[in-house]
């Protein structure tokens, strides 16, 4: 199959200058707690008080659809949950007098995307953080630049303290990121299908990924999936089906949950799939206890 050749930055672009303005405010905002009236580690946030910052545009952003997750994409991570610095991901969780976080991440949402799942539990869970694991830069850095805004814009509120995200690879270091039993909720909202069956293994739902998924989850956590791709729908229930430690959720518990609801619209491949009338294929399931 010919594959598209990268495209080289080009130091002229549009393009190129969008994103570099956008990194150097990243840098500088990325870490801030946007204080209105309080400084709380709040680097230059006076200067950006009444400013209003421009939600990212996408078009800046792109990237190719797929990344191997199989690749060495020199991804930072910590060597264990304990050496994980939270602080900078959700600064108004910080106590800055006991020295530590004040919250855990309790709800994730792999494979992220442009992050509008993210966007719309925030509100609905203001009691939880929550965390998108992205593993493509550029995607990252639209959701960066996206809280960000949001931040900003809507610091008066206070709100969306409780997003944000981090690049990496949810098939290969979860349990450096969350202890055992951490997380209560996982997405996986329209994963990569990978069509062909040499691919199959790429897959972010497998018999060996659960095993990992099942550990960071507590008891009675739930796994949440949805798909347009029926294939898709129907591997991820035979492993999940088969795995000892994941009970599925009836449809009745779906129609009542309202991250079902959410989930079933607010994701960019959601809102995609709605705009072309494609079938959206859920499935839920419960953590079990460990047998004794
Ligand atoms: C089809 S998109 C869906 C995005 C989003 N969940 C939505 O519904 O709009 C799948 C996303 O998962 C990301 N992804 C794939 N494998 C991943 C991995 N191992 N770790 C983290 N993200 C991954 C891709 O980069 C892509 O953004």
């Amino acid at each position: 199959m010919k594959t598209k050749p990268l495209t080289v930055a080009n130091p002229t672009s549009k393009r190129y200058a969008y994103r570099i303005s956008k990194e150097e405010n990243r840098n500088q905002l990325k870490h801030v707690a946007f204080a209105n009236n309080e400084n709380v580690n709040d680097g230059d946030s006076k200067k950006n008080d009444k400013q209003i910052i421009d939600l990212p545009k996408k078009k800046f952003y792109r990237q190719r659809a797929h990344s191997n997750p199989f690749s060495d994409h020199q991804l930072e991570y910590p060597i264990s949950p304990d050496k994980m610095d939270w602080s900078k991901l959700y600064p108004r969780y910080y106590d800055s007098n006991l020295k530590q976080m004040t919250k855990q991440v309790t709800i994730a949402d792999i494979g992220c995307g442009f992050g509008g799942l993210l966007v719309d539990l925030s509100p609905e869970f203001s009691d939880d953080l929550i965390l998108g694991m992205e593993i493509r830069v550029q995607v990252t850095n639209y959701v960066e630049d996206r809280i960000i805004a949001l931040r900003n814009n809507h610091k008066a509120e206070n709100k969306y303290q409780n997003i944000n995200v981090l690049r990496g690879n949810a098939m290969k270091f979860l349990p450096n990121f969350f202890y055992k039993g951490q997380l209560s909720k996982m997405f996986f909202c329209f994963p990569d299908p990978h069509f062909k069956q040499r691919k199959h293994k790429a897959r972010i739902i497998t018999n060996t990924l659960l095993s990992v998924y099942a550990y960071v989850l507590r008891e009675d956590g739930i796994i949440y999936t949805i798909t347009d791709v029926e294939d898709l729908h129907q591997w991820m229930v035979k492993h999940l089906d088969e795995h000892p430690l994941f009970e599925r959720l009836s449809k009745e518990w779906e129609a009542n949950d309202k991250c079902v609801s959410i989930m079933r619209n607010s994701t960019e491949e959601g809102k995609k799939v709605e705009r072309k009338k494609g079938t959206k294929y859920i499935a839920c399931y419960k953590r079990l206890p460990n047998p004794v």
